[in-house]
């Protein structure tokens, strides 16, 4: 049995692990520190609350006092870090908040884990640690930059981050590396493309289209919308990230992506396409018949400053080191993704209301 700390729990990937680690590894137990910024929400995990196996902490990353009692407290045999800020549009507007959690957060987290899983010294001076214990970083092939019209990212590509975002993960991943080096502490590095699929947070490309055309309100499209994304379904990213705790070798870094490249626009003209035909169904509890959906709802707007024009995630590594593959296809899991938003429109109100953020207090201050 591992105890594993999933940092980021309430988030949007974080949530989906959660939940696939419970029903993939039932004999461990899984504790989700989770701060709950705005984009935490704790809705996300209603299903498997009372699951004996999980235990939510509320907490910050870059708290060093509290993330080292919360070491004590449960002695972690792994922690797979996801808590950051993800957003890139939000880190033009406010780069500070990137740095204090994707960077010190993750320095603070190596720095507890190594303390406690410290064995003693070897003959050259260097820790040597508890058996089994892993840490490993969730991190995004933005750190790699941007592609041209051809090529792909490999986990050799020089990381050439462009927004305070990527600075922020790519300066993270340099420093799990040096944990790695200099004190030999057994971590894993995972880079992977853009995720989409339920509880995604309405401020990302897709749910955003999605919960814009329900609503008739104009579809924001930056530039010229074609900047290419290479999407992957979460749950396969979260297969993924199980695949390199499970076969991964301390100190390797892996690309995860299911060579899924597509244009924003693309995109946009699908779910306008998807959303539209299953609104005239009328099989969904929502008051738009479809009939006003179309084309036209598309506003071409200001471009983000920086903004990557293309990403390409090379998945050589894992596929054959590893022998992880992803379930789903595109065309597979946008339908099923699009059906969830519009089945959950409720889940969707209570983000938008900033409602969700009093869960917590609900649920837990009688606890
Ligand atoms: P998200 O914004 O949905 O969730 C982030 C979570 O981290 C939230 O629950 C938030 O409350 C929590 N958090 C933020 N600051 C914290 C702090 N200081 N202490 C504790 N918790 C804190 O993000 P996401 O899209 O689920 O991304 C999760 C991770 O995966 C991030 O590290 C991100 O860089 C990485 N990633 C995301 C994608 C993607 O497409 N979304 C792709 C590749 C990598
Ligand atoms: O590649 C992995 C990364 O994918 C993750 O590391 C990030 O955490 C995650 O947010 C995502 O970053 P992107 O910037 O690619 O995702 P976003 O959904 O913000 O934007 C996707 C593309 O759509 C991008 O080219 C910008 C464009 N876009 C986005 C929004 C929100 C629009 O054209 N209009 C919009 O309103």
């Amino acid at each position: 049995m591992r105890t594993i700390l999933v940092t980021g729990g309430a988030g949007f990937i974080g949530s989906s692990f959660v939940r696939y680690m419970l029903g993939a590894h039932p004999e461990d137990k899984i504790v989700n520190l989770d701060a709950l910024t705005y984009a935490g929400n704790l809705e996300n995990l209603r299903d498997v609350e009372g699951n004996p196996n999980y235990v939510f902490e509320k907490g910050d990353i870059a708290d060093a006092a509290f993330i080292k009692s919360l070491f004590e407290k449960y002695n972690f045999d792994v922690v797979v870090n996801f808590a950051a800020e993800s957003h890139v549009d939000r880190s033009i507007e406010e780069p500070e908040i990137f740095i204090k959690t994707n960077v010190m957060g993750t320095q603070v987290l190596l720095d507890a884990a190594k303390k406690i899983w410290m064995t003693g010294k070897d003959e050259f001076g260097y820790p040597t640690y508890r058996d089994g214990v892993r840490y490993h970083q969730v991190s995004t092939d933005e750190v790699y930059g941007a592609l041209g019209k051809t090529g792909m990212f490999t986990e050799t590509t020089p990381l050439a981050p462009n927004s305070p975002y990527s600075a922020s993960k790519a300066s993270a991943d340099m420093i799990v590396r040096a944990y790695g080096q200099t004190f030999k502490m057994p971590v894993t590095i995972s880079r992977c493309s853009n995720n989409y699929g339920p509880y995604h947070f309405p401020e990302k490309l897709i749910p955003l289209m999605i919960s814009n055309v329900v609503a008739l309100k104009s579809l924001p499209v930056y530039g010229d919308g074609m900047q290419i994304r290479d999407w992957l379904h979460v749950k396969d990213h979260c297969s993924g990230i199980d695949a390199v705790l499970q076969k991964g070798k301390a100190g390797e870094v892996y690309n995860i992506g299911g060579n899924n490249e597509k244009a924003n626009i693309e995109i946009v003209n699908l779910i306008i396409e998807n959303v539209g035909e299953k609104l005239k169904s009328g099989k969904y509890p929502i008051d738009n018949d479809g009939s006003k959906v179309g084309k036209d709802l598309i506003t071409y707007v200001e471009d983000r400053l920086g903004h990557d024009r293309r990403y390409a995630i090379d998945n050589t590594k894992i596929t054959t080191e590893l022998g992880w593959e992803p379930s789903y296809t595109f065309e597979e899991g946008i339908v099923e993704t699009i059906e969830w938003y519009l089945n959950n429109q409720d889940w969707l109100k209570q983000v938008q209301s900033g409602d969700y953020q009093d869960y917590y207090e609900r649920m837990y201050s009688k606890k």
